[in-house]
C-alpha cells in the first residue's frame, strides 16, 4: 500500500477512541522494524522523523524513498503516513516536496499571529497535495533537537484559533514533556484537555511526549480526544539498555558478534517488544487497520 495522509487514520481513531502511535525513526532498523511490527498487530501507524533525524540519515528525499521502497519490499498492507514532526516553515515545504505525507508545521515559539499565518501557508500548499498537518501552539516542555520548551498548559483560546487554520490534528500542551519525566512530575492535566477539546471542535489531538506516561493517564487522554501519542525517548532507551547488555555480557566478542548486523540486533528486538506493548495495551489500535 502507497504512504498515505494521516487524516482518515486519526479521524478514525478519534471515532473509534484508540490512538495511533507516531514512532520517530532514526534509521532503517528501527524504520524496518516498526513496519514488521504494525502490519503482524494490524495497526495504521505514523513514521514521525525530526529535521534532526533527516540530516543524519542523508535528507528528505532519501528517507522518503527508503520508507516508501521499504513499504513496497515487505508488503505492507496497514495504512502507513510518513510525517515531518517539529518541522520548520521552510522544512515543512521540502518534506511534503520530497514525498512525506503528512507534516507537523510547528511555529509555537513565534508570536501567535504569524505561527497562524504561517500554518495557513503550510496548510493551503500540503491540502492542494492531499497531505496532512498538525501544528502547535503553546510549547511542549522539554528539549528536541535543540528546541527546549517549558512545559505549558496550551490556551484554549489559542487553540481554538489554530484549529480553525484548518489544520487536520493539533498539538497542544496539557502538561506533557519531551524526554524523560522527572521524579516530581505533576501529570496530565485532564481539566485543560478538556477544555482545548470543547473549544476545537473534534479535531483530534496529539499527546507528545509519549515515553513514560503512566497507561491509565494514556487511556484517559485518548478517552477526551488524544488520537495520535508521539514516542522516541522510550525506544531510544530499550535500545540504548539492550545493547548496552549485549556488549556488557561480552557477545560482541563470541564469533562475529562485532557484525553490525548482530550488534544491532538486541536493541532492534527491544524496541519490538515495546511497540507492541504500547500499541496493544496503551494506544489500543492493534487490530485497527
Ligand atoms: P518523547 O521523546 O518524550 O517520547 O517525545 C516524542 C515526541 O513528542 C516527538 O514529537
Amino acid at each position: 500500500m502507497a504512504l498515505v495522509s494521516a487524516k482518515q487514520m486519526l479521524n478514525d481513531a478519534r471515532d473509534g477512541h484508540y490512538a495511533v502511535g507516531a514512532f520517530n525513526i532514526n534509521n532503517l532498523e528501527w524504520t524496518k522494524l516498526i513496519l514488521e511490527v504494525v502490519e503482524e498487530l494490524k495497526s495504521p501507524v505514523m513514521l514521525g522523523v525530526s529535521e534532526g533525524a533527516v540530516k543524519y540519515m542523508g535528507g528528505f528525499n532519501v528517507v522518503a524513498d527508503m520508507v516508501k521502497a521499504l513499504v513496497e519490499a515487505l508488503n505492507i498492507s496497514v495504512p502507513v503516513a510518513l510525517h515531518l514532526d517539529h518541522g520548520s516553515y521552510e522544512g515543512s515545504f521540502k518534506a511534503i516536496e520530497a514525498g512525506f505525507t503528512s507534516v507537523m508545521y510547528d511555529g509555537s515559539h513565534l508570536p501567535l499571529e504569524e505561527n497562524l499565518q504561517k500554518t495557513r501557508e503550510v496548510v493551503a500548499y500540503a491540502h492542494e497535495r492531499g497531505i496532512s498537518v498538525e501544528a502547535e501552539v503553546g510549547s511542549i516542555g522539554g528539549e528536541e533537537d535543540g528546541i527546549v520548551g517549558a512545559g505549558e498548559l496550551a490556551d484554549p483560546k489559542e487553540c481554538q484559533l489554530l484549529a480553525d487554520t484548518g489544520i487536520d490534528f493539533l498539538a497542544a500542551g496539557i502538561g506533557n514533556i519531551h524526554g524523560k519525566y522527572p521524579a516530581n512530575w505533576a501529570g496530565l492535566s485532564f481539566d485543560q484537555l478538556e477544555k482545548i477539546q470543547a473549544s476545537t471542535n473534534g479535531k483530534p489531538l496529539v499527546l507528545h511526549g509519549g515515553s513514560g506516561i503512566p497507561v491509565e493517564q494514556v487511556k484517559k487522554a485518548i478517552s477526551l480526544g488524544v488520537s495520535k501519542v508521539n514516542v522516541n525517548t522510550e525506544l531510544q532507551l530499550e535500545f540504548a539498555a539492550a545493547t548496552r547488555k549485549y556488549i556488557e555480557e561480552g557477545k560482541d566478542q563470541i564469533g562475529k558478534g562485532y557484525d553490525p548486523r548482530k550488534l544491532l540486533k538486541a536493541g532492534t528486538d527491544a524496541i519490538q517488544a515495546k511497540v507492541e506493548d504500547m500499541n496493544k495495551n496503551y494506544f489500543g489500535c492493534a487490530d485497527k487497520a
